[in-house]
């Protein structure tokens, strides 16, 4: 199998989060500390993945470069596309075909934040799935707001929904997708829904009905935010501060997982130290090679 690469979707119009985004990003905004999209980068990169797609809008690109470079600094490639119009999650897979060149995929929405002990296993669990796809199911009080996936006896999934007025499960589809190799040629059967979406819900029906998609349910022991409205933002705020301040060690930080991972020396390190050497970040940093 292709090594798998990574996408991050990071486009839409962020009019929910008006008028904090009607000039900036939504996922550049800070969240606690750092950028949005530093915590889906992370993501990706405890999966083990080293080539990602950032699709962002055609505006909105130039500030994603400034913010993020060439991802030489984590020991890791982006490629940069454009989404013209937010017409819908699962088109990232059309805009990504070439990009992907064949090759199994993990997408992260741009927004969500994921945490938790054994996270990486849970991943490292997905990425060895060589057919079909996997996704998480995470339990939540408002799952009408999500994609909701309900179950059945055998504890397989029986339908999947986008925002369903009548839930059938508690369970939301978190935003964070493993697919095979053939995502794309999928995404290229789907029709826009009535909302005039091609619906990420859609492409994992299709999984679904080939009998090839993994609902793993991401129990209690996790953390999941998608920070889509102002309080959601606030909140995975509140959660990254009160964790990161309690234990001394950083939610979210590419650059501390690349260190780790042997894909950046110290020097290449440092390099960011200097960087940041005004801030906690910056210490925090510097803790690790000492
Ligand atoms: O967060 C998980 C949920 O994400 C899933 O449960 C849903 O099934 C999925 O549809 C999605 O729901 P949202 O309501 O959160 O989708 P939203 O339109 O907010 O888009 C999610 C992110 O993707 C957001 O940061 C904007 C970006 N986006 C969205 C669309 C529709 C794009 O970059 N391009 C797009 O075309």
């Amino acid at each position: 199998m292709k090594q798998r690469k990574g996408i991050i979707l990071a486009g839409g119009s962020g009019t929910r989060l008006y008028p904090v985004t009607v000039g900036m990003s939504k996922q550049l905004l800070p969240l606690y500390d750092k950028p949005m999209i530093y915590y889906p980068i992370s993501a990706l990169m405890l999966a083990n993945v080293r080539e990602i797609a950032i699709i962002t809008t055609p505006q909105d690109r130039d500030q994603f470069q400034r913010a993020l470079g060439d991802g030489s600094q984590w020991g890791i490639t982006f490629t940069w596309l454009e989404q013209a119009s937010p017409d819908g999650l699962a088109q990232a897979y059309l805009l990504a075909e070439e990009f992907l060149a064949g090759a199994p995929s993990v997408m992260a929405l741009g927004d969500n934040v994921f945490f938790g002990h054994g996270l990486s296993a849970l991943m490292a669990d997905a990425d060895a799935q060589t057919r079909g796809a996997t996704v998480f199911g995470y339990r939540v009080s408002d799952p009408e707001r999500y994609g909701v996936v309900a179950f059945d006896a055998e504890g397989r999934a029986s339908s999947i929904v986008e925002k369903p007025q009548e839930p059938l499960s508690d369970y939301a589809v978190t935003g964070l997708y493993f697919m095979d190799e053939t995502a794309s040629e999928k995404a290229r059967q789907i029709r826009p829904s009535a909302r005039g979406e091609l619906e990420i819900t859609s492409l994992l029906e299709l999984y679904m009905l080939e009998h090839s998609l993994t609902v793993q349910r991401m129990g209690r022991g996790y953390a999941w935010f998608d920070t889509g409205t102002h309080s959601s933002l606030l909140d995975a705020s509140n959660f990254v501060r009160t964790l990161q301040s309690r234990q001394g060690l950083q939610v979210g930080s590419p650059d501390e997982i690349a260190y780790e991972r042997g894909w950046i020396d110290a020097q290449a390190l440092d390099g960011r130290i200097r960087l940041f050497r005004k801030n906690d970040y910056g210490m925090y940093l510097a803790g690790l090679i000492r």
